[in-house]
């Protein structure tokens, strides 16, 4: 290509994976982006020495040596999958886990706002780290994800013992922000930017079980949710880079993947040319050593009969539906503008309950939206008798920032929303112990994970419908394989067994 189309290239929005065509004087061309580069902070300026503190930094030296990281998270499975790709980075700039977060020389907090004083947890989280670059210690610190995203600049004021305040959208980045900030700079990142792919490897906490983003960011306005405005406009990954992953993951011994999406049924729609979310789970269904498939979360909106159908049909893809409903009530789901029915997502349900009878099928749920009635909510636990769902998030509404709902005059009273929540969670339990006594007697493929915390004799994993289940047995022996088990015991979100042929 000549001068001309390099050019082209550098200055056209393309996205990760699509296939553009492109007209230069040598004739035409077409282009695949594999990746993109992005600025990396909205804006680096030079720290200022704190009132009475020390250097208020680790030194890059010491990088390397004998520095150490700390990282807590808080959040969505988005989250978990961030935290462990910026550990990932932090162990590829030569830092260790430190033993307790009072002596860590990076402190990264990845914060959530879905509910309720996101902001004035990170405030109480980061006081005391403060105060201790405040008596001299080397630490720089770190607060990533959606607070992150959602305060900006506005944490720097509040603390401005804070080094660096990043968007989720640089999860990817943390090792070259960081060496800004050990280069003596306070930095914030946090706008819109294309995601690029982690050259790092993250560093996992399960060697069995791996989250695998497909799909960032989420274009819905849901008129409760902060989502949009923290993790920005959808991103899909390419499905060669997915793959390539996924392999790599089946190559070093992991044996379930889970998919990662707010809206997972829009994979593919912002792609040149566009992909399906059927197709991938087809695209991935052969990977060699990988030997379950799952993934969150579906949107009742966008949910298409072929990826119910996908689900039911591919051996590896797990049945187990996640399809959040949010109210059972046509016109509180119109003011959430969440685009379905009552009626059509019970469509949804019937089709899953008619290909894949066994499927266990999860929701959430919010109670107390600004103007819901009494009669409202009923709609809501007729649609939980209709599915009898095997395990439901349920969640008070929580006004959030920067979000439509926020600002209607007729919120719910606190007491309501707790007397509802109290009696759809109580309805709730009582269908999962329902749904949990189906396996009573039977045997189930569990794939084995840990040792029981609770009890070292045990072990423990899932069934492919998502139920953690205990049994007798050595974690040594067993972890990581699939293991036929007896039920022997059931409660609402867990089982009981024994090795099926065990005495
Ligand atoms: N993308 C997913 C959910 C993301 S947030 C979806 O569209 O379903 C996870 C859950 O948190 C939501 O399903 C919803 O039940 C709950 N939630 C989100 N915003 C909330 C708010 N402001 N108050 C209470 N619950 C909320
Ligand atoms: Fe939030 Fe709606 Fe997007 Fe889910 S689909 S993340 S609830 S805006
Ligand atoms: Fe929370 Fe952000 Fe996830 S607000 S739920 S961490 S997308």
């Amino acid at each position: 290509m000549d001068q001309g189309g390099r050019e082209k290239c550098f200055t056209s929005f393309y996205k990760p994976g699509d296939i553009n065509v492109l007209k230069t004087a040598r004739g035409v061309h077409i282009v695949k982006t594999e990746d993109v580069m992005t600025r990396l902070s909205t804006f680096s300026r030079r720290r200022e020495r704190l009132p009475g503190a020390g250097l208020a930094q680790v030194p890059l030296a010491r990088i390397g040596k004998n520095a150490s990281y700390w990282m807590e998270t808080m959040g969505c499975q988005m989250n978990v999958a961030d935290s462990e790709r910026m550990e990932g980075q932090l162990a590829d700039l030569g830092l260790r886990k430190a033993e307790k977060k009072e002596t860590a020389n990076v402190i990264v907090l990845n914060t959530c706002t879905i509910r309720d004083h996101a902001e004035q947890k990170v405030y109480s989280y980061v006081g005391p780290h403060a105060r201790r670059k405040h008596k001299g210690d080397d630490v720089a610190i770190v607060v990533a994800g959606c607070v992150a995203q959602q305060e900006g600049e506005k944490l720097l004021r509040r603390i401005p013992e804070i080094d660096l305040v990043m968007g989720p959208q640089y999860a990817n980045r943390l090792g070259d922000l960081l060496e800004d900030v050990m280069n003596g700079n306070q930095v914030v990142a946090t706008d819109p930017s294309l995601i690029m792919e982690d050259i790092s490897r993250p560093k996992r906490s399960s060697d069995i079980c791996a989250w695998v983003n497909i799909i960032y960011g989420c274009n819905e306005h849901c008129t409760y949710c902060v989502v949009p405005g923290t993790r920005g406009v959808e991103q899909s990954r390419p499905k060669e880079s997915i793959r390539a992953e996924v392999e790599d993951l089946a190559a070093r011994g992991y044996r379930e993947i889970t998919l990662l999406g707010q809206n997972i049924d829009a994979y593919g729609r912002d792609m040149s040319p566009k992909q399906t979310f059927a197709d991938l789970l087809h695209y991935l269904n052969d990977v060699e050593g990988i030997e379950r498939i799952r993934y969150v979360t579906s949107h009742p909106r966008y949910m298409s009969e072929r990826v119910v159908d996908a689900v039911a049909n591919l051996d590896k893809v797990c049945e187990c539906y996640h399809v959040p409903f949010q109210s059972g009530d046509d016109e509180v789901l119109r003011r959430m503008r969440r685009g379905y029915t009552h009626d059509s997502y019970m469509r949804i349900i019937d089709r899953i309950k008619r290909l894949a009878p066994d499927a266990a099928v999860c929701g959430d749920v919010i109670v107390g939206f600004p103007g819901e009635t009494e009669e409202q909510f009923e709609r809501t636990l007729e649609l939980m008798e209709k599915v009898k769902f095997d395990n439901l998030n349920t969640y008070a509404y929580s006004p959030r920032p920067n979000t439509e709902a926020a600002l209607w005059p007729d919120q719910v009273p606190e007491e309501v929303k707790s007397e509802r929540l109290q009696k759809l969670q109580r309805l709730g339990a009582q269908h999962a112990q329902e749904r949990s006594e189906r396996y009573l007697g039977r045997v189930v493929e569990v794939l084995v994970e840990e040792r029981n915390p609770k009890n070292p004799s045990q072990v423990t994993g899932r069934n492919r419908q998502n139920r953690p289940v205990f049994f007798a047995g050595d974690i040594d022996e067993l972890r990581g394989k699939l293991i036929d088990v007896k039920i022997t015991e059931v409660r609402p979100w867990s089982l009981t067994g024994q090795r099926a042929g065990d005495p």
